[in-house]
């Protein structure tokens, strides 16, 4: 996951160094007080594309900003907390994480609405397994919420990766058989 993340700050840095003749990258990182929002932070903040960092969750962001402010890169970090503070954390991004959640833990313990995004054996596309939003309860799936509405720009992306999606999940369930 992060170094998906990291390559996909470069490419987004590389496009903006070809169309701009500034360097600013600003990150932000929604659910930066988490247990991958953390860890996600601390990287971003050490990568040295990175030249602003905002980190927004509704709870601790100010001390999570304050502990990595203390680590010496060029990187500016400030945290923001609150439904009122996701303006400002967002303006001007050019690169926006979500780690934010809950956990599917809860829903286990039998808490009610729990939806999460998951990758799972699937009817919502051609692919046997796809990640989609899933209501969640003590017995797992409730209901496999599906896709939102696409626009033309993104359901061309899915067209565009399914055949590579359903040649990965064929190798891995033959993979499974042996
Ligand atoms: N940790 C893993 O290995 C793992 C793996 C796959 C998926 N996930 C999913 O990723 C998500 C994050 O996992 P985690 O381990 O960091 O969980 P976590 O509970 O440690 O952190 C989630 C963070 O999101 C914040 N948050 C919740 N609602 C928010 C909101 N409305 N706005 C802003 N911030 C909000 C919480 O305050 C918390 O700091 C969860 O949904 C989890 O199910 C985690």
């Amino acid at each position: 996951m992060f170094s998906q993340i990291s390559r996909q700050v470069a490419v987004q840095v590389a496009r903006n160094f070809s169309t701009s003749s500034t360097n600013n990258f600003k990150v932000a990182v929604c659910g930066a007080s988490g247990g991958i929002g953390q860890p996600l932070s601390l990287l971003l903040k050490v990568n040295p594309l990175v030249t602003d960092l905002a980190l927004y969750d509704i709870v601790h962001t100010p001390g999570v900003a304050a502990d990595l402010s203390h680590i010496d890169t060029a990187s500016g970090v400030k945290g923001y907390v609150g439904a009122e503070q996701v303006a400002a954390c967002l303006k001007g991004a050019d690169l926006v994480v979500i780690p934010a959640g809950v956990p599917p833990l809860k829903a286990l313990n039998g808490e009610k609405n729990v939806v999460e995004c998951a990758y799972v054996e699937s009817k919502v596309t051609e692919a046997a397994y796809f990640s989609t939003p899933l209501l969640l309860g003590k017995n797992g799936i409730e209901e496999n919420l599906g896709l939102p509405k696409l626009n033309d720009f993104e359901k061309k992306l899915l067209d565009t990766a399914l055949p590579e999606l359903k040649k990965n999940i064929n190798k891995g369930i033959e993979f499974a058989k042996k």
